[in-house]
C-alpha cells in the first residue's frame, strides 16, 4: 500500500504545490486547508505522516498537533511542521510540542523528500522495535513462568541470555545473529514446561525415569517453539543446548560443527550459570572457580573456539555488570 500523507496548509497554492511534488514522487496525499478540517479528514482515514503548516485560520498548526497527539491511535502519526523564515519562534515552539521535524517555507523538493522518506523509515523501526520488545517481554514472562517451577534456578534463564550475548558480542556478531542469541537464550529450557515440578524440585539424587524426564525438555522446547515462524532461528540453541563437543551430551550426542554455534555458546553460558548456582546436589562454584572449570572442559565439553571468546569476555568483564535484558 503506497503511503498516504495529509498536507495541512492554508495557501492554496503551496498546498498545491506540496502535492504535486509528493505525488511526483509516489505518495498517495489527502488535504486540508486547517486544523478543523485535518481531523475531519482524519476520521475518515488514516494518514502515514502529516505535513501541517503553523499559522492557519479556525485552527493553526499547534492546536492541530496537540488535538492529533490526545487520540492514543493517532499518537504514532510522524508530524511534520511548515513554517514560514520569519518564524523562529515557532519553530522552537514546535520542536517544544515534540514535533519530530520541521521544514521551512519556501519548501524544496529535495529536502521535502529526504524529510518525509527519513521520518517513515525512523517510524517504521520505532515500530519493529516496539514489537521485538513486546516479543521479548512476553517470552521473558513464559521463561520465568516456567522458570518458578524449578526452585534451584531463579534468574538462570537471564544470566544465561545476558552471558551467552556477551560471548556473542566477543565474536563481533552482528545486531541480527544477537538477536538470535537473544532470544534463543530466553527459550532455551522453555520444555522443561513438560518436567514435572516433583522432579524439578527433588532434593534427593534422580532415578533414571527422572532423568530421562529432565533429557527431554531440549526436544519438547524446540518442537514448541519450531511451529512459531518468528522463532524457527531460535530453535538449534533450544534443541541442541544440552549437547556436547565431544559428542556425549544430551540428547541426540551430536558433536563439533553439528552443533549449531549458536547451541555451543549457549551450552557455556548454561554451564556457567550452573555451576555458579547451588543445586542440591553440591555447592556452588565461585565465578573464578566457574571460569577455570569451563577452561579446563574446552575440546571435550565445550567448542574451543567458543571458550576462547568465553575467556576473553571473563576477562574483560567478569561477566558482572552485564547490560540488562530489557
Ligand atoms: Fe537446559
Ligand atoms: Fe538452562
Amino acid at each position: 500500500m503506497e503511503d498516504t500523507i495529509l498536507i495541512v496548509e492554508d495557501n492554496p497554492t503551496l498546498r498545491e504545490g506540496l502535492c504535486e511534488i509528493l505525488e511526483f514522487e509516489g505518495f498517495n496525499t489527502l488535504t486540508a486547508g486547517h486544523g478543523q478540517e485535518a481531523l475531519d479528514v482524519m476520521e475518515k482515514q488514516l494518514p502515514s505522516l502529516i505535513l501541517a503548516d503553523i499559522s492557519m485560520p479556525v485552527m493553526d498548526g499547534f492546536e492541530f498537533f496537540g488535538r492529533v497527539r490526545e487520540r492514543e491511535d493517532w499518537l504514532r502519526i510522524p508530524f511534520i511542521f511548515l513554517s514560514a523564515r520569519s518564524d523562529k519562534p515557532d519553530i522552537l515552539k514546535g520542536k517544544q510540542l515534540g514535533a519530530e521535524d520541521y521544514l521551512v517555507k519556501p519548501v524544496d523538493h529535495d529536502e521535502l523528500i529526504t524529510a518525509v522518506r527519513s521520518r517513515m523509515e525512523r517510524n517504521e523501526q520505532l515500530a519493529i522495535a516496539q514489537l521485538r520488545d513486546a516479543y521479548q517481554g512476553s517470552l521473558l514472562m513464559l521463561a520465568n513462568a516456567i522458570e518458578l517451577r524449578d526452585r534451584y534456578t531463579r534468574g538462570h534463564v537471564e544470566r544465561v541470555t545476558m552471558y551467552s550475548l556477551a560471548i556473542a558480542e566477543e565474536l563481533g556478531w552482528d545486531n541480527e545473529r544477537l538477536e538470535i542469541i537473544r532470544f534463543g537464550g530466553i527459550l532455551h529450557d522453555v520444555g522443561k514446561i513438560h518436567v514435572r515440578e516433583t522432579t524439578l524440585r527433588k532434593t534427593g539424587s534422580l532415578d533414571d525415569a527422572e532423568w530421562a524426564e529432565i533429557r527431554q525438555h531440549p526436544q519438547i522446547g524446540a518442537d514448541m517453539i519450531a511451529t512459531v515462524p518468528y522463532l524457527k532461528p531460535m530453535e538449534g540453541i533450544v534443541r541442541y543446548h544440552h549437547e556436547r563437543f565431544d559428542g556425549k551430551g544430551y540428547p541426540y550426542g551430536i558433536g563439533g560443527q553439528d552443533i549449531p554455534i549458536e547451541a555451543r555458546i549457549v551450552a557455556i553460558a548454561d554451564s556457567f550459570d550452573a555451576i555458579t548456582s547451588n543445586r542440591t546436589y553440591r555447592p556452588k562454584l565461585t565465578f573464578d572457580q566457574a571460569y577455570e572449570e569451563i577452561l579446563r572442559c574446552a575440546g571435550d565439553r565445550y567448542d574451543p573456539e567458543m571458550v576462547e571468546a568465553f575467556k576473553q569476555t571473563y576477562l574483560k568483564t567478569g561477566l558482572l555488570n552485564l547490560p540488562p535484558l530489557s
